[in-house]
């Protein structure tokens, strides 16, 4: 193998055959399952749209009863979890405790896991872990799930102990969260599912890599530069000094998209819905940002995505920036499991390769340099 044959960061390689999202980016579309994500933000919510990606179609009436019920029933997590949650590092990262919380779920259950049921359990699960820890994190008392509230209002509610009037909002970020095709997080719980290794790992893993900054974490780290930057004046002369440092710039930029991120610019269209009736915090500023990049980068095709408008919008609703994370995984869960079960039917293992480059024929010395066998 040449050195030519690389694919570095395996760019344009395609690894599945998949029908669950296509993502076009040269016109900035993203469609799951042949329906176009401004069609379902506009008309559907979670758990529809969960189940369109999980099973292929749309629920009819008895099948949104079915994922309804087994989506608020699975979601209270074994007491003794929680009796250690209390015991983790006040300071520890959210991804870090959901990372952690979902790797000791694994230890409740049977080892021959990957089924579709075990990933509705677990999805209906990760809003609780997420809740939970900021509850014990901020030493507020645990606000135990409630059946009867759907799944991002009973998520809102375990958090802040009321319905909040922008619910409806937050459910349609979390459908524009649930799935991208062949993303990083979603490659690495691919490969750990093609090992058949059982749900928790897979989760576990693809956890551990939506946390990265070049991926999911970008969103926290968008909201620390709009901070950093304070004031809209700032603006270019801050985006300068990064481009000046080869730094990247948090919430801009994607391998496939090329064109304006579809999700980004719905989640800005709902900022600027927002910011009409009540001011949102950094707005003004990000939108400067946007501009400024976008003008220096025009000829790299460099524009926002989805994280660099999300925090903004969360941070409006009252959620530290150290959640935002964990609220995209709470929605991606969906598109993990659905991926790792799609591949399981025609499964094999990953095991690509890389280029030797290192030296051949060392002879081992000792160490006082002598050669043993020369
Ligand atoms: N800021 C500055 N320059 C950028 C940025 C950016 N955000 N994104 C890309 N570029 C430049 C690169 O420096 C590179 O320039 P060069 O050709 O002169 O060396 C060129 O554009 C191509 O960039 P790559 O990093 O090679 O693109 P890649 O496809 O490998 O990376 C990524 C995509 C990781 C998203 C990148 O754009 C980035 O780091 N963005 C910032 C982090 C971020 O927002 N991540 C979230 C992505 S969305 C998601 O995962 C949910």
């Amino acid at each position: 193998m040449k050195k030519e044959d690389l694919k570095h960061g395996l760019e344009g390689v395609a690894v599945a055959i998949s029908s669950i999202s296509y993502v076009d980016g040269e016109k900035g579309k993203l469609v799951y399952r042949g329906f176009e994500i401004e069609d379902l933000v506009e008309n559907s919510y979670f758990e529809e749209v969960a189940y369109l990606i999980w099973f292929g179609s749309l629920p009819n009436e008895n099948e949104e009863d079915f994922i309804k019920s087994m989506l608020s029933k699975k979601r209270n997590l074994p007491e003794n979890i929680v009796e250690m949650m209390r015991l983790f590092p006040e300071n520890a990262h959210p991804m870090a405790v959901l990372r952690s919380v979902v790797s000791m779920l694994g230890m409740y259950s049977k080892e021959d896991n990957s089924t579709l049921e075990n990933a509705i359990n677990l999805t209906a699960k990760i809003p609780t872990i997420i809740a939970y820890w900021y509850r014990i994190k901020n030493n507020l008392p645990i606000i135990y799930p409630e059946e009867h509230l759907n799944h991002s209002e009973n998520f809102l509610y375990m958090m802040f102990g009321e319905l909040p009037e922008y619910s409806k909002c937050f459910d349609k970020a979390l459908i524009l969260h649930m799935e991208q095709g062949m993303n990083a997080s979603t490659f690495a719980s691919t490969v750990t599912s093609s090992t058949l290794s059982d749900i928790y790992s897979v989760i576990t893993t693809a956890i551990g890599t939506l946390k990265g900054p070049l991926h999911g974490g970008a969103n926290e780290k968008v909201l620390e530069m709009l901070e950093e930057i304070g004031d809209i004046e700032k603006v270019p002369e801050y985006i300068d000094n990064l481009i000046r440092n080869k730094k990247k710039i948090m919430g801009f930029g994607h391998r496939i998209y090329k064109t304006y991120d579809p999700r980004a610019r719905i989640l800005k269209k709902w900022v600027q819905e927002i910011s009409a009736h009540e001011k949102v915090d950094f707005f003004d500023i990000a939108v400067k940002v946007e501009d400024v990049v976008v003008k220096r980068f025009k000829d790299k095709n460099i524009y926002p995505n989805v994280d660099f408008y999300s925090g903004i919008l969360y941070n409006h609703f009252g959620i530290p920036k150290e959640f935002f994370t964990t609220i995209f995984a709470m929605a991606r869960i969906v598109g993990w499991t659905a991926h790792a079960m799609e591949y399981r039917k025609n499964n094999r293992i990953f095991r690509p390769r890389s280029i030797y480059n290192g030296p051949k024929d060392l002879k081992y010395k000792d160490m006082k340099g002598v050669e043993i066998n020369g």
